[in-house]
């Protein structure tokens, strides 16, 4: 099976000019308008990607953005998002033949070309994180005031849009006040940001709810259709990369401390333990690699309700 081997190089044997590469997907023109987007099996944890991949977890990434973007666009009337179709252009499946294409074909989305808003538009339903770090200084997040007495984990009485910075490749975010946010896109597109982030978190965090998660924070990209002047929802949506996701059972016995998630924890906790955090070439052991794989797959069959 394509989605079971590992590939942390995404090779379209010069099929198509690269637009860019981030830490895990690789960018592509398609035309004028549209971009292809390509998923590897790279993981990266502290802003620093591993040397090893996780089987098939670019596929996965790439069949729940889809599930979500469906979804999503199901619930929300009048959103908007950069999704087209998943898989690769008939002309480029020609071109790479059928064994080249396998792999790529399911790592892959047709998206929308569009200019990129330059904040990361993060909602948290809980407080965690660097906003519980940032409470427990100064019993704010991003800068706005909390009540005392909120405990790590806790559910927060309204969601919050907490935007960061994007840095560039190798920079790490900042978190910032929605004010900051406004001075970097304006106060019209922060405000259209800030609404369409907190309508999505409340969809999501309903139907992971229903499936047994707590969507306790995520985090969005939002780019302009020039031609419509529409802010579109783009990149990858509700991932365990993008997303903090919690087993609802449970989250109340582990208030007050870090929860068990359906994301990078083993990674993170074995960088940690072996003194790794945020050196470069680490070679990931094969157990951290299962286990890791195995935390993704729960999250997409209980956010699909579909089996990987
Ligand atoms: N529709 C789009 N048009 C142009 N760029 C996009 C679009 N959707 C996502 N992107 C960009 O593609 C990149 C996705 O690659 P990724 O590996 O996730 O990057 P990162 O390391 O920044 O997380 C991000 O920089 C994101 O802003
Ligand atoms: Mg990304």
């Amino acid at each position: 099976m394509s989605s079971s081997t590992t590939i942390t190089t995404i090779d379209l044997k010069g099929a198509l000019p690269k637009v860019a590469s981030g830490k895990v997907r690789d960018l592509y023109t398609i035309d004028e308008s549209t971009l292809l987007f390509v998923a590897s099996d790279r993981i990266s944890a502290y802003d620093v990607i591993m040397d090893n991949g996780i089987p098939g977890k670019g596929a996965l990434l790439t069949a729940m953005s889809k599930y979500w973007f469906q979804y999503l666009s199901s619930q929300i009337p009048g959103l908007q998002t950069h999704f087209i179709a998943s898989g690769l252009p008939p002309t480029l499946e020609t071109q790479l033949g059928p064994d080249v294409a396998a792999p790529l074909r399911i790592r892959s989305m047709q998206v929308r070309r569009l200019q990129v808003y330059p904040i990361e538009s993060i909602v948290r339903g809980y407080i965690t994180g660097s906003g519980w770090a940032e409470y427990k200084k100064s019993q704010t997040v991003n800068g706005i005031p909390l009540p005392a007495g909120l405990i790590e984990g806790q559910k927060l009485a309204t969601p919050l849009w907490t935007p960061s910075t994007k840095a560039e490749l190798g920079d790490k975010d900042e978190n910032i006040s929605p004010a900051a946010a406004a001075k970097i896109v304006g106060q019209d597109v922060a405000d259209e940001i800030e609404r369409q982030s907190l309508q999505i978190y409340s969809a999501a965090a309903k139907r992971a709810e229903e499936v047994g998660i707590v969507l306790a924070d995520t985090k969005f990209e939002f780019g302009l259709d020039k031609e419509t002047g529409k802010v579109v929802l783009i990149d990858e949506v509700l991932t365990p990369d993008s997303s903090r996701f919690w087993p609802k059972e449970t989250w109340e016995e582990n208030l007050g401390r870090a929860q068990p998630s359906f994301d990078k924890q083993f990674l993170r906790d074995w960088l940690t333990e072996n003194k790794l955090k945020g050196k470069e070439g680490v070679v990931v052991p094969e157990d951290v690699v299962k286990r890791t794989a195995e935390k993704y797959q729960e999250a997409y069959e209980k956010i699909t309700g579909q089996k990987w």
